[in-house]
């Protein structure tokens, strides 16, 4: 980027990071005197226990008010029926203890519990006029980095044409994010996965995007690295606390890096494909990872050398441009050896809806724009017709 191009920053929530950092809640909800305590979650995290941990650590004072419908890849709807649920409960913070569709439900919440409406009247940027309710988050995931970012992402199922859409808010990022390794330790290997190849996308993308800018490659960078160091282990046993601990933090910082270095066409693409077919969104990704790197590597060979690095590849004696191959190479078999089919036939997709995944992806200007490698139709044809 040109040192005449002006850049912005972006950044607000306070990170409380470390196994047992949870019991810091506590003393965060006394600081910003909250009394009454919207509670988001699904039936996963109450399950697991996950949520008696965290309640735990609220002061028997507070009221909580416990919504725990959330559903993988949130809609329109199901964020309409929730505040029309609590809107009348007087609530002063929002504690969001969940993956990504539970993040995005809480800061979707959050603009209509001060703004009223519906979450559809706000996609797009800053399109709320009062000041959001804070949000606390607690991931509960190694991916989806909204903890740390001002978007969320919404189903639209308008005119029955099924899209993703995103809701950006200069203020929309959480107050708080606690960062506690400690909760993960029963998650399931195949979210660890999952969640992780989504940090390592958001990481990528956001390196190598149209967008980026110094903050943004230190943050995205580091963690490539970090995530190439941890994600295998982690996979292998969420009781290695260390191992998840490194994978938090790094989601966490790909998701402020992302948050103001925008993502790719892995993302665009896989935002259609999650809308049509309700498929998990970590997976999507990491299966069409490699096609797109493989699409975009010529347009910063530089920076595809730099991610071969931070993947730890020997790169001795080989040209960037084979450094930049080498990288794709790598992405494939990591995303092997974390048990991520090759194809999207795997997980249900097939060539039916092909040209209706092309239009919505090629509409998709949040992800066209900052890609660094220009895409047609055509090109997002092909791409999809490998990865099926
Ligand atoms: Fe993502």
């Amino acid at each position: 980027m040109s040192v005449y191009n002006t850049t912005v920053f972006n950044a607000k929530t306070k990170l409380i990071s470390g196994a047992g950092s949870m019991k810091e809640l506590s003393g965060e909800i006394k600081k910003i005197k909250a009394s009454t305590i919207l509670v988001i979650t699904d039936k996963g995290i109450k399950n697991a226990g996950i949520l008696n941990q965290v309640l735990a650590e609220v002061q028997p004072s507070c009221k909580t008010i416990i919504f725990d419908e959330v559903k993988p890849n949130p809609c329109v709807e199901m964020t309409d029926k929730a505040f029309h649920s609590f809107k009348d409960n007087g609530i002063h913070l929002i504690l969001a203890v969940g993956g990504g569709s539970v993040l995005d439900t809480a800061k979707g919440l959050s603009i209509l519990l001060a703004n009223g409406g519906s979450i559809a009247d706000y996609f797009g940027f800053d399109l709320y006029k009062n000041n959001t309710l804070p949000i606390f988050a607690v991931p509960t995931t190694v991916g989806t980095g909204s903890e740390s970012g001002n978007a969320a992402v919404f189903t639209d199922n308008k005119d029955d044409l099924k899209t993703k859409r995103l809701v950006f808010g200069e203020d929309l990022f959480p107050e708080v994010a606690f960062l506690d390794a400690a909760l993960l330790k029963n998650m399931p290997s195949h979210l660890i996965s999952s969640t992780g190849m989504d940090a390592l996308t958001h990481a990528i993308e956001g390196y190598v995007s149209n967008w980026s800018s110094h903050v943004t490659d230190a943050l995205n960078l580091h963690a490539v690295r970090v995530i190439g160091n941890s994600i295998r282990q982690a996979t292998a046993n969420s009781e290695n606390v260390e191992a998840m601990h490194a994978m938090l933090l790094a989601s966490t910082s790909t998701g402020l890096g992302m948050a103001n270095s925008g993502l790719g066409m892995v993302h665009g693409i896989s935002h259609a494909i999650g809308a049509q077919y309700d498929a998990p969104h970590g997976i999507v990704n990491a299966i069409l990872l490699p096609y797109i790197l493989e699409y975009n590597w010529i347009a910063n060979p530089v920076k595809f050398s730099h991610i071969a690095e931070a993947l730890r590849v020997n790169i001795d004696g080989l040209s960037v441009e084979d450094a930049a191959k080498a990288a794709i190479e790598h992405v494939k078999h990591l995303t092997k050896e974390v048990g991520i089919p090759e194809k999207l036939r795997a997980i249900g997709v097939d060539d039916s809806k092909i040209d209706l995944l092309t239009d919505i992806a090629f509409n998709d200007q949040q992800y066209m724009v900052p890609n660094p490698r220009k895409m047609t139709r055509q090109d997002i044809y092909n791409i999809l017709k490998q990865a099926i």
